[in-house]
């Protein structure tokens, strides 16, 4: 683990020699004195972002009309080469931006399923976000097969052989959340990938919290498929549309559940049967978002002129202070990291436990520090490369300290869901 001398000088010195510090002034901040720890939740606004959108709404739609959708048409494959090249590794023709990380999950998950037929078995883990679980299950109902569940510890994540364990010849696909909602575990990719192809089953990778926070190399992991949201790192907004990435080689192979008409080859001849295009074109299903997707296009470029590997970076190093930070400050009043110690297993954000995690974080929120919650008990802190300082962390360590220690949190209510 490293150690951070405890001072806040500290945090001013890294944040006066942070190379990604300007990049803050590129987001509308109306409160400077927010502490914004929230950013794997709901991204920023990039200034680029809301011009863009008014322009959008303004003169694409206001002025162009219907004669817009020329261009608009471009957009969710557009933007999807632009994500897939610059944070997913992902060669152009195999990333779209459309409808929501849910929806594309049950599209991609149910095309997995076809194009692996005579073989009943869905595995994911426990620790996977609820709506990937709940997706899958209602997959495996519909078609009679088995969802094989992985136990996870959930703050070390699914290891690579949890999943050798899970999977045999009968296992038609395996979905699994590259970095873990609530711990922010980091899972093997390339290596849980090869597993699974060692046994004749496809991935499906969600990158909700990797996009934008972790390198993710998806052509060089052999990753069959991925899905993932766009409104945390990647700054798209609330509700903008998600992506989606299959592989080339199973373009052909795999046939999307809602055959939509936005996937249909010659789609202006309005014909009769359902043809697929080629290509990824065949995932869209109906008219997409342009405001949404313009958002991701405007907001994945601003990460790309960072770069990941910057973000990278930054990410490791912030997270790395919080918990030298939280160990020193918080754990003697009780608070316990309840995510990965090395910085090359976790992404961006970082729990830690408490039993009175919930009023905590609303005692934070009252004081100006913005992170959430997370059931059992954990306060989670997702600190955003492109916008957080180091003196935030600092910060928002310090307001925690003083709220345990006055106990100031017990002046707020219970968590609502355990209120009986
Ligand atoms: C890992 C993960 N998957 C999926 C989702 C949500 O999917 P949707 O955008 O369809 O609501 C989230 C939302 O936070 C998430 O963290």
């Amino acid at each position: 683990m490293s150690s951070f001398p405890a001072d806040r000088s500290f945090a001013l010195q890294c944040d006066a020699a942070d190379p990604l510090a300007s990049f803050r002034e590129r987001f509308v901040v109306d409160d400077p004195s927010l502490i914004y720890l929230d950013g794997n939740s709901l991204g920023m606004l990039p200034l680029t972002t809301a011009d863009r959108i008014a322009g959008v709404v303004r003169r694409e739609w206001g002025t162009g009309l219907v004669r817009s959708w020329a261009h608009w048409i471009e957009l969710p494959g557009r933007a999807g080469d632009l994500l897939g090249g610059s944070l997913l590794g992902a060669a152009p023709g195999q990333v779209l931006v459309c409808d929501s990380t849910t929806v594309n999950l049950y599209k991609l998950a149910r095309a997995a399923l076809s194009a692996r037929p005579g073989r009943r078995v869905i595995v994911t883990d426990d620790d996977n976000f609820p709506t990937d679980r709940y997706v899958l299950a209602g997959i495996a109902a519909e078609l009679g097969a088995e969802l094989r569940m992985i136990h996870t510890d959930i703050d070390g994540g699914v290891t690579p052989d949890a999943v050798r364990a899970a999977v045999d010849r009968s296992t038609a696909l395996v979905s699994l959340s590259h970095v873990a909602y609530r711990s922010g575990a980091l899972a093997a990719m390339a290596e849980i990938t090869g597993i699974v192809h060692d046994v004749g089953a496809l991935t499906l990778w969600d990158l909700c919290h990797s996009a934008g926070s972790v390198p993710v190399e998806l052509d060089v992991c052999g990753a069959d498929l991925a899905v993932g949201c766009t409104y945390k790192y990647l700054n798209a907004g609330p509700g903008a549309p998600a992506f989606l990435y299959v592989s080339r080689h199973l373009h052909d192979a795999l046939r999307q559940p809602i055959q939509g008409w936005f996937g249909q080859r010659a789609q202006f001849q309005m014909g009769p049967d359902y043809d697929p295009k080629p290509g990824i074109g065949r995932f869209l299903t109906g008219t997409p978002d342009i405001a949404g997707t313009a958002a991701v296009e405007e907001g994945t470029r601003l990460l790309a002129e960072v770069g990941i590997a910057r973000l990278r970076e930054k990410g490791m190093r912030l997270t790395d202070y919080l918990i030298a930070l939280a160990d020193a400050r918080l754990a003697p009043l009780g608070f316990v990291v309840a995510s990965p110690r090395d910085p090359a297993r976790r992404g961006s954000h970082v729990c830690l436990r408490h039993p009175e995690a919930w009023r905590i974080g609303q005692a934070l929120i009252h004081e100006g520090v913005i992170g959430d919650y997370r059931t059992p008990d954990r306060l989670r802190l997702g600190p955003t490369p492109i916008t957080t300082r180091y003196t935030d962390i600092w910060d928002a360590v310090a307001a925690t300290q003083r709220i345990l220690a006055s106990k100031g949190y017990e002046n707020f209510p219970a968590e609502p869901a355990r209120v009986t």
